[in-house]
């Protein structure tokens, strides 16, 4: 049975943009929560975040502490939780460690990375009336390699084809679409009753989702699916050396600073 949040999000499908973010702490958490209809507390705080370099690193007890202060900074949003690496192999440790997510972290949902090869686990979980959304296209939790665009043969075009397909037939509520071609978005689309979350797979997708930090320029990298829409790091810079400037010069702290 779909929440009521969730049946929302759903019937923007075919009206209006699903807007969508990461958040890792409370305080973001809260500053999103005003304009997103998804929050996700992203796996991806291990490569942000911790400077992995792999998402396989996060552990369920990490993305758990985090989730717990994404909560606190949401109201309307519907949270979403990233389940890690290997902690969902089979149903019955899928099944274990997502009721742990949801009590410790009281998230609406939470969201697995695949598609027809973890379709029994999917169906496992919401049979046990656990709400999920499904993850295709790049997988960083089983790409090997370098990371880049999926569907670029008739082959892989088919298998995300109908990954997206039994995904959506398993009664998942929503499908993150990663790095997929743009033609292979638009069908994909255009062929499911629900909403498609694009990250980099063009603007086909019926909502959008980034990585905040990518959004905000916190940090250095440069990918061709984000626009950044804020350089806080310079900001950051600013800001940290007029505070050096002001304790060095005896500026900072003022008798109105002082108790
Ligand atoms: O881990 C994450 O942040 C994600 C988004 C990139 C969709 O899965």
């Amino acid at each position: 049975m779909l929440t009521v949040k969730i049946k929302k999000i759903i019937k923007k499908k075919y009206k209006k943009k699903i807007v969508c973010l990461t958040a890792y702490s409370k305080n973001i958490a809260e500053i999103l929560d005003k304009y997103c209809d998804i929050i996700l507390v992203g796996d991806s705080l291990g490569t942000v975040l911790y400077d992995y370099n792999t998402t396989r690193k996060v552990s369920l007890n990490t993305i758990i502490e985090h989730s717990k202060s994404v909560r606190k900074g949401i109201k309307n949003s519907l949270m979403v939780v990233d389940m890690p690496y290997k902690t969902y192999r089979n149903k019955k440790e899928a099944l274990k460690n997502a009721k742990h997510v949801i009590s410790q972290t009281r998230c609406d949902a939470i969201k697995l990375e695949g598609g027809k090869k973890i379709i029994e686990i999917v169906k496992h979980l919401i049979k046990n009336k656990i709400q999920v959304m499904g993850h295709i296209g790049l997988l960083p939790q089983s790409q090997k390699g370098k990371f880049t665009f999926k569907g670029k043969t008739e082959i892989e075009k088919n298998k995300i084809f109908n990954d997206a397909k039994i995904l959506a037939s398993s009664g998942v509520f929503g499908i993150v679409m990663e790095c997929i071609e743009k033609s292979l978005a638009k069908k994909i689309t255009s062929s499911i009753k629900i909403p498609t979350i694009g990250i980099g797979s063009s603007a086909y997708c019926d909502g959008q989702i980034l990585v905040t930090d990518d959004l905000l320029g916190l940090n250095n990298k440069n990918y061709r699916f984000v626009k950044k829409y804020a350089n806080l790091k310079i900001s950051i810079d600013k800001a940290i050396n007029r505070f050096k400037e002001d304790v060095i010069k005896k500026l900072f702290p003022k008798n109105k600073n002082t108790y």
